[in-house]
């Protein structure tokens, strides 16, 4: 099969065209796709007609799903999608109501974060013709490029506590509806990380703390690790750094939650946005 890429940021991210994903991949396509993926942070599918069958089947074939432990939200047939979604039906929301809507990377608050993440957009909301709800990633590899090598060396060896519970406090606090969490949910453990990660596949170094779930730098003292993370939240997503994905019905789009930080924009008030999304398992940071 002859794909044919298409940059869509100078920073980050591919779109991948001349592909069917409802196909078998041969080796040599899905080889292509992977390296792609790890060279280049996101990876979009524009166009596709994929059920959820053949996007659990794609997703599978990049690696280990995970099922997503916010197990009220996963859909009811194919429990590897997780349902992002503002649509209220019989008094419930469908999904995970404003899921996202600050800088992260996926579960940086497990022990082993998941690699990478493969969202479909099954509708996105519109306003005069216009669709609402782009979704922001930032290169964590521009990232750790651009610091100063003073600051590439004061990072090196330092850890950064991440945890998921004030996530949820804040989210709520901002007007979602949510289902109270599990107390499973609610007692996730905190997990430690090297606020600067090497990449499993690449080598390439990135910045891995994140606004949405890192709460602290170990070993400092709060002020220093409050100004500290603030300093690398804010150069980590400077403009230089992000692509801006305005999203098409039928897109499949994939994220290295190693090299990216996302930030999916809540603009859409009750216009009806549905995404699904399936997790791949990674492996814990060094
Ligand atoms: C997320 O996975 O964080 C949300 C992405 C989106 O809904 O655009």
């Amino acid at each position: 099969m002859s794909l044919n890429l298409r940059s869509l940021h100078p920073a980050l991210g591919v779109a991948i065209e001349g592909v069917d994903l409802r196909s078998e991949l041969d080796a040599a396509t899905l080889s292509q796709i992977q390296r792609t993926f790890y060279e280049n942070g996101v990876v979009l599918f524009r166009g596709q007609s994929l059920t959820e069958s053949d996007h659990v089947r794609f997703a599978r074939r990049i690696g280990e799903l995970e099922i997503h432990f916010l197990k009220q939200y996963l859909h009811p047939q194919h429990p590897e999608l997780l349902i992002l979604s503002n649509v209220i039906e019989n008094g419930k929301p469908i999904g995970a109501m404003d899921a996202g809507q600050y800088w992260h990377t996926d579960l940086s608050y497990a022990a082993a974060p998941c690699f990478a993440s493969i969202l479909r957009s099954v509708k996105a909301p519109v306003e005069n013709g216009v669709v609402l709800g782009d979704t922001l990633f930032a290169s964590m590899f521009a990232a750790y490029d651009a610091l100063p090598a003073t600051m590439q060396k004061r990072l090196a060896g330092l850890k950064a506590a991440h945890r998921y519970g004030d996530r949820f406090k804040k989210t709520v606090a901002n007007g979602a509806v949510r289902a109270p969490l599990t107390k499973d949910q609610r007692e996730v453990p905190d997990a430690v990380h090297p606020v600067i990660r090497t990449h499993p596949v690449t080598g390439r170094k990135c910045i891995y703390v994140n606004e949405g779930f890192t709460d602290h730098i170990v070993g400092l003292p709060a002020d220093e690790s409050r100004s500290l993370l603030d300093e690398l939240f804010a150069h980590a997503t400077r403009p230089g750094f992000i692509y801006r994905h305005k999203w098409q019905e039928g897109d499949l789009l994939m994220w290295d939650n190693v090299s990216t930080q996302h930030n999916a924009i809540g603009d859409y008030g009750n216009r009806p946005r549905i995404m699904q999304k399936a997790t791949v398992a990674g492996s814990v940071p060094f």
